[in-house]
């Protein structure tokens, strides 16, 4: 029939899209295409550490346990957005207030607790997200700091006890095509890989904007994660463009959601494409990068754009 989720049906990728969860409780149109247009969920907030431990030793599950029920009820399937982070996390977890050691059994809590909460019930986790920088270097976060680069590696060996069934993901931003980036999570890879590290994927945010041209070099780049035998996914796809919008740049955005979404369908093992917002009503991007917006696929009032209809068309 006539949607993203049916046109996905077979080509082994899923279709996703981020949920704001005050969107899905107060607007009814924004809930129906959520159940109708995709098969894949993730929490855009509610399962960032903040979120779900507002004070230390006590937790807040209610919304994030509403997103599930919710994808349950429609057939969708999770993905877990993000278990370790530089952004996002409490007010109490400042290094000052605890020694390394005790982060580390901090960290290590935080994430054998979340993953048992939803244990089959998020088949994906990002469990570390935005490790590195542009050029290649470890990002200097708490984490680092405190622990050290090992840090990464404790991470996924905490998820994987805690549900040794779910897909353990890397994830990051400009890192979609070869750079000094996506060169680092492939060094990464293959030696997490060859240590026994239970990593299963690689996971592309996909935040572009058509001012910025678009990487070249994806297929390449998903095809040697391919390689090394883990999954890909495209996790957090959005187009940004320089406000005002025209019909050029609605085909420029065109381009680039079909573009990662043709590399996705080409590797062997890219399992989701999921866009961070599906609509601009709710979008991100307005409130972060000035001037700039009209990054969904829908316009604010819920019309389909060029966009959607090239994301329909490639599957
Ligand atoms: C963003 C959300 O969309 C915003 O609502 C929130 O205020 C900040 O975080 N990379 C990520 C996402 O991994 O978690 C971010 O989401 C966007 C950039």
């Amino acid at each position: 029939s006539d949607s993203l989720r049916s046109a996905a049906r077979g080509s082994g990728v899923r279709i996703g899209t981020a949920v704001d969860m005050s969107a899905l409780a107060s607007d009814a149109d924004y809930r129906t295409i959520v159940a109708t247009e995709f098969d894949s969920v993730t929490a855009e907030n509610v399962m960032k550490w903040e979120a779900v431990e507002p004070e230390q030793g006590r937790y807040d599950w209610a919304a994030a346990d509403r997103l599930v029920d919710f994808a349950r009820a429609n057939g969708q399937v999770v993905r877990g957005h993000t278990l370790v982070w530089h952004n996002q996390n409490p007010s109490w977890l400042t290094e000052d207030a605890f020694t390394p050691a005790q982060l580390r059994q901090i960290l290590r809590n935080h994430i054998k607790t979340q993953v048992r909460h939803f244990k089959g019930r998020v088949y994906q986790w990002d469990v570390v997200n935005e490790v590195y920088n542009d050029d290649g270097t470890l990002r200097d976060t708490i984490w680092l700091r405190a622990l050290g680069p090992g840090y990464i590696a404790d991470a996924f060996r905490w998820a994987h006890e805690a549900d040794p069934k779910a897909k353990l993901y890397l994830n990051d931003y400009n890192n979609e095509g070869v750079n000094a980036k996506s060169d680092a999570y492939y060094a990464l890879t293959k030696q997490l890989r060859s240590q026994g590290v239970p990593i299963h994927g690689y996971g592309m945010q996909g935040h572009l904007g058509v001012q910025y041209g678009f990487p070249g070099s994806v297929f390449d780049n998903v095809r040697r994660f391919d390689a090394l035998g883990v999954q890909t996914a495209f996790t957090e796809v959005d187009v940004r463009m320089i406000l005002p919008v025209d019909a050029t740049k609605e085909q420029a955005q065109a381009y680039g959601f079909s573009t990662l979404l043709q590399a996705c369908l080409l590797a062997r093992h890219c399992v989701s494409y999921t866009v961070w917002g599906f609509t601009d009503r709710y979008s991100w991007v307005p409130g972060v990068f000035e001037g700039q917006g009209s990054a969904t696929p829908y316009t604010e009032d819920l019309q389909r754009k060029p966009a959607y209809q090239a994301l329909r068309n490639t599957f």
